[in-house]
């Protein structure tokens, strides 16, 4: 993949926030989804790509745009599997709260895992804790471990976990270890990429999301030097088929980075469309013009690199379709 894909790859997400950020606080997560959805699928068509769709909005019977197996890209570019997900965050942004994206990986074809849209326990680190810890472990053993690679004291550490009811027996054990909680409404791609950011007081990101979530952020943590280990969990024969038919031959075994994202070059691109972790969200500022921050990463230069752009949108600012596809058209 040539270097300069990643800066048509971020050109993508923007188009994908500012789409969904007319959707903040109106209470309709599905038009939110659409509007980014849209979005980007317009604007992939523009990106020197062979891309296929591995991650994304859904099977194709059930998801117009997006589905799993789409061709997308202007083909004049090369072979690659694209995992998307246009709005990380769909709750957040219908209530108006923090933490949402819109994020793609990319990386040459055959290489990124194929989820299902089930859960996976995750456990997410940066590259001083990489190689060193087991998802198996049981959660003391792992900040142990922790504490001891890190240099820094239980008390020292700083855990992220999605604030569910599910996470109360894993809660009680890292308050009962002396460890930091960071709670997280939702948006855990932003959760675990928060574990290995160097600028960041996150040490682990434990816990179970979405599994399409965990390849994505898998994806950003191999372009920072990190780890993400996984583990499906599959809820009934339903599930563990679909995890079947999508070629894990193995559903109940651990995913390594490997599994996940594969070996050879990744691109990670991510949008803010509400303020997070460490992206800033859309701002619209004045009539015709609007603020994204982004960030973009590859994983064979390890660079990482934030972008602010000052979009111009002309014309009229009505909020709902009319208006995604002014910003689709951009
Ligand atoms: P959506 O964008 O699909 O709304 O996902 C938001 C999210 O918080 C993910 O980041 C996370 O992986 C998943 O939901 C967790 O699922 P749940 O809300 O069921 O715990």
């Amino acid at each position: 993949m040539e270097r300069e894909l990643a800066l048509e790859i971020v050109r993508v997400t923007e188009l994908g926030a500012l789409a969904s950020a007319r959707w903040i606080g109106r209470g309709d997560k599905h038009a939110a989804d659409d509007a980014a959805t849209a979005a980007i699928r317009s604007m992939f068509d523009s990106v020197s790509i062979n891309g296929t769709v591995v991650i994304g909005e859904g099977e194709m019977d059930d998801a117009p745009m997006l589905y799993i197996g789409e061709q997308v890209g202007n083909a004049d570019g090369p072979l690659v599997d694209v995992a998307v997900d246009p709005l990380e965050g769909t709750e957040v942004v219908a209530s108006g709260l923090d933490n949402a994206q819109s994020v793609i990986a990319i990386a040459d074809k055959g290489n990124l895992l194929h989820a299902p849209d089930i859960y996976m326990e995750k456990l997410a680190c940066g590259p001083e804790l990489a190689g060193k810890l087991h998802i198996e472990d049981p959660v003391e053993v792992t900040l142990q471990k922790a504490s001891h690679f890190s240099g820094k004291s239980l008390s020292e550490l700083t855990v992220m976990v999605l604030d569910r009811e599910r996470h109360s027996d894993l809660i009680a054990r890292l308050r009962a270890a002396g460890v930091r909680i960071k709670l997280l409404g939702h948006g855990d791609v932003a959760g675990a990429i928060a574990a290995a950011l160097p600028d960041n007081e996150v040490d682990l990101y434990m816990g179970s999301g979405g599994a399409p979530e965990g390849v994505l952020a898998a994806a950003a943590l191999k372009c920072l030097g990190g780890e993400m280990q996984g583990k499906l969990l599959p809820e009934g024969p339903f599930e563990m088929q679909r995890c079947l038919l999508m070629g894990i031959e193995n559903p109940m075994g651990v995913l390594t980075m490997d599994d996940m994202v594969g070996t050879g070059d990744v691109i990670f691109a991510a949008t803010g469309v509400t303020s997070g972790e460490f992206l800033s969200g859309v701002r619209f500022l004045g009539k015709d013009r609007a603020e994204t921050h982004s960030v973009i990463m590859r994983a064979q230069s390890r660079t990482i690199r934030y972008i602010r752009s000052i979009h111009f949108l002309p014309g009229k600012r009505i909020p709902g379709r009319s208006a995604d596809k002014q910003i689709a058209a951009m």
